[in-house]
């Protein structure tokens, strides 16, 4: 259903050990991850508190593949210009953070920097409807934002799928991503359904192969 297009691993941080980040992002890039994900969380969007624009401006520095960064923060609008001159190569934002989705997707791209429009588990799809053809991806989260480590949501594969039927009907190229709860298990299930690049946090930091967790997460190839 991904009409062929290679699916893409990007490693969630949020699952390394917070005081060897940058080891952490080496490691995933020497083991054929394709992105890395930055969780950037602010206590109020999401209970939980991660970082901001100064690691990923360190990370952009030594990292040599490109930063997915995920913003799960209210009033994105405020820090967009600092996480583009962080070196963020896509920026990603929740649909419920903001009544101007739109206009913020566009400012954006207007940096240079690919954009991304997120949903939460319950946020139907007509949320992200009228902005699929501003947006170069959609990110569906497949858990409750907030934590790592938590239950792929089964019910998000027919969204997936769904969502994949609405821009191929389209005739878009807007990516799928999926994020929460993707191990070797339920990835096939998110690929099946239409999604390209998968995030996986705790299904790849702390395996003792991370090559071959990468590996087995993008289907064996
Ligand atoms: C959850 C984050 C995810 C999380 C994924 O709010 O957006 O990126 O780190 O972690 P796992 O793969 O462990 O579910
Ligand atoms: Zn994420």
């Amino acid at each position: 259903m991904n009409n062929g297009i290679r699916v893409q691993v990007a490693p969630s941080l949020l699952a390394a050990d917070p005081g060897r980040l940058a080891e952490a992002a080496l490691q995933a890039q020497e083991a054929g991850a394709d992105m890395l994900h930055l969780d950037v969380m602010d206590g109020r969007f999401v209970s939980s508190i991660t970082f901001g624009p100064g690691l990923v401006a360190s990370l952009s520095r030594n990292c040599g593949i490109p930063l997915d960064v995920h913003l799960m923060i209210e009033e994105p609008e405020r820090h967009l210009e600092a996480f583009a001159a962080a070196g963020s190569h896509i920026i990603t934002l929740h649909v419920e953070a903001s009544p101007h989705i739109h206009r913020l997707l566009g400012q954006i791209k207007g940096m240079g920097i690919k954009a991304g429009v997120s949903l939460n588990p319950g946020t139907p799809l007509s949320a992200v409807r009228w902005v699929l053809d501003v947006a170069d991806m959609v990110l569906v989260m497949t858990v409750n934002p907030g934590a790592g480590g938590q239950a792929f949501i089964d019910s998000m594969t027919r969204k997936i799928a769904r969502l994949r039927a609405i821009i191929d009907g389209m005739g878009l190229g807007t990516v799928i991503e999926v994020d929460g709860g993707i191990t070797p298990r339920t990835a096939p299930a998110a690929i099946d359904a239409g999604a390209t690049v998968l995030v996986a946090g705790s299904a790849v930091f702390g395996q003792e192969d991370m090559a071959g967790a990468i590996r087995a997460i993008r289907g064996g190839s």
